[in-house]
């Protein structure tokens, strides 16, 4: 059944035209559809590359007659046979060998297989938890591997792009500190030194931010970091980010290096991008798409209407002004054709996001239709369709809540009603830069500051003297692109000065100790003649996830974590033995 000659393969699976008919080939691969067809067996090939049409004639060979009859799904072939072109009206359009077949005169079983737990076909997809135990059998379905195949040469096309700018690739650690991104940190027990623990990198940032320190201009690295989040559609724990880091730059200038660098990433995959991308400030990203990582394909914008509402006698929304807050409104374009029904979820798709309820008026041409537009005059109403640029067939919807609550809320709903009167265009690349994020934000739980970036973004210098009368309104120098929706990089102009840094501590309530013992290393260097620099980090699985227009993060990665942080392929995390542990100084609990 085995084989002991070694088959060289002249050609892939993938490759095989009507202009190679006549030719003797070789191919290797995996055994997909097999039709018994009277005598002559069919079997489709698999490899990475495509699917060739074998035909196996059992009266020819030895081995052809073996095959033909014992060939399983997933078995491991290899066959020899001239290529010819297939019988009139048994061409296949919709494969890219489909005018072909390859007539086997020798062929060898290199391996069989066990039944598969799954269907192996492209656009058969099985539920994930079994695609994830069986990685290697998903993958072999081919769209998975594709992704993976798209994502090397884009790393390669990175790397190379990155290089010809003058940044050079450096390693950091991953056995190393706590760094400041904000989340979790994964811990890793040090055996030499009993009680001290490693963190896994949540970013390179202190190390890219001393390599500057050191010289180095240009650094980049496509490196792994880690974070123990909660996470999503769109989070992994262990995750790849393209990290950068310039010296004597602003935020033009790291703007323009990003922005050749995406469009390089978007030809490779074929893909056309315009650039410059535009560039929104915080403030108005949060005011009009109720997002710092707005998805501008679409409009549906947000208004402020608290103004003419005010002037209403509309108790319900008059009432939230009155104490301090807000009335928002979007004009839901078509809305007006809403079932009370279509209407009565949107209301409660609002509550989910917070809003306490959601007041609505539709714009027809026979007027304003509501049962509440008793309490407003036709100029008011008109005055509202004017801010909100609300046209007749639209739906007006409102959200009267603080700034915060109203914001985020029709922000949401923006993006669902767009998904559901098929206002997104999923063949489009909307970049937009997002500027000016504030530097702080007020943790309310902590009763502190808290950086929004991470304690080393320098603010605006002209902003500087806010440190002692209004820290919330200092700007940072700090950036983020946003690619449809999505937040796939973020970084800043980095404070090189130690006076501003040592307000910027104060402001987060961190003592000079605090600082030292946290980040004392940075500190140390930024004495030793920093030079002015800056950064930026993309996350590479986001943006591949929309390169490749996959719905999950999991999909361009190629042993990824369940949304629970579990690996079903190697079942990670795992127990471990007692005796490691007792090396590692760590008692386990011996209940
Ligand atoms: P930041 O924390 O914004 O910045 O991270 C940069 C980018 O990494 C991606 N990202 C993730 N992707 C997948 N899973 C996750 N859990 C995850 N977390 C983040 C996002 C994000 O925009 N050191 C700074 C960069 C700098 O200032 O230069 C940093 O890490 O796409
Ligand atoms: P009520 O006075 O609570 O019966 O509400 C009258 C209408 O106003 C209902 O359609 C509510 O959904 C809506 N409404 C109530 N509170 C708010 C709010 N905070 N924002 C927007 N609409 C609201």
């Amino acid at each position: 059944m085995s084989h002991s000659e070694s088959i060289r393969r002249t050609r892939n699976c993938g490759e095989l035209r009507a202009g190679h008919v006549g030719e003797t080939v070789t191919l290797v691969g995996w055994a997909r559809k097999r039709r018994d067809h009277g005598g002559l067996v069919f079997v489709d090939l698999w490899d990475r590359h495509g699917i060739t049409q074998i035909v196996l004639n059992p009266e020819i060979d030895a081995s052809a007659h073996e095959l033909a009859h014992s060939v399983r799904a997933e078995f491991v072939l290899g066959v020899k046979g001239a290529v010819r072109a297939r019988p009139e009206g048994t061409a296949n359009a919709k494969m890219s060998t489909g005018d072909v077949e390859v007539y086997v005169d020798k062929a060898w079983i290199l391996n069989t297989s066990k039944t598969p737990p799954f269907v192996i076909e492209a656009d058969e997809t099985p539920n994930e938890s079994v695609r994830l135990k069986y990685r290697y059998l998903d993958m072999r379905r081919g769209p998975l591997l594709n992704n993976l195949i798209l994502r090397g040469k884009i790393t390669t096309a990175v790397r190379v792009y990155l290089e010809t700018q003058g940044f050079t690739e450096v390693e950091t650690p991953m056995l190393t500190r706590s760094t400041p991104e904000g989340a979790r940190d994964f811990l890793v027990p040090s055996r030499l030194t009993p009680g001290a623990w490693f963190a896994l990198p949540q970013s390179p940032q202190l190390f890219k931010q001393l390599l500057m320190v050191a010289g180095l201009d240009r650094y980049y690295q496509i490196t792994k970091c880690f974070r123990d989040e909660d996470l999503r559609a769109d989070r992994q724990p262990e995750f790849t980010q393209i990290d950068m880091e310039m010296s004597f730059i602003d935020e033009a200038m790291v703007r323009e290096i990003c922005e050749g660098m995406i469009a390089r990433i978007f030809e490779l995959a074929g893909k056309k991008i315009q650039t410059p991308f535009p560039i929104m400030t915080y403030a108005d990203a949060m005011e009009k798409y109720g997002s710092d990582k707005p998805d501008i394909r679409f409009g549906l914008k947000i208004s402020d209407v608290s103004g003419p509402v005010d002037k209403s006698e509309f108790k319900a929304l008059k009432e939230t002004l009155d104490s301090g807050g807000t009335v928002r409104a979007v004009a839901v374009t078509g809305g007006a054709a809403f079932s009370r029904k279509e209407i009565d979820d949107l209301i409660e798709e609002a509550k989910t996001h917070g809003a306490k309820g959601l007041a609505w008026i539709k714009v027809t041409a026979e007027g304003y239709q509501s049962s509440i537009t008793k309490f407003f005059s036709k100029e008011i109403l008109d005055e509202i369709s004017a801010i909100a640029e609300a046209k007749v067939g639209d739906l007006l919807i409102f959200v009267a809540d603080s700034k915060k609550v109203a914001l985020d809320c029709l922000g949401r709903l923006r993006l669902s009603l767009a998904r559901k009167l098929g206002m997104i265009d999923d063949s489009k690349f909307a970049f937009t830069w997002v500027a000016e994020f504030p530097l702080l934000d007020y943790d309310a739980e902590e009763k502190r500051y808290v950086a929004m970036h991470h304690p080393f973004t320098a603010p605006v210098a002209e902003d500087v003297p806010l440190f002692d009368t209004d820290p919330l309104k200092i700007r940072a120098r700090a950036y983020d692109l946003a690619l449809n929706g999505v937040e796939i990089g973020g970084g800043s102009i980095r404070i090189h000065d130690r006076s501003v840094q040592n307000r910027m501590f104060a402001a987060l309530g961190m003592s000079d100790e605090e600082a030292r013992g946290k980040f004392g290393f940075l500190l140390d260097a930024l004495e030793f003649g920093a030079p002015p620099h800056g950064g930026i980090a993309f996350g590479l699985d986001r943006l591949m996830t929309i390169i490749s227009g996959c719905e999950s993060i999991r999909d361009v990665i190629a042993f990824p974590k369940t949304q629970k942080g579990f690996c079903p392929l190697t079942e990670a995390p795992a127990e471990v033995d007692q005796k490691q542990l007792r090396e590692l100084g760590l008692k386990k609990d011996l209940r």
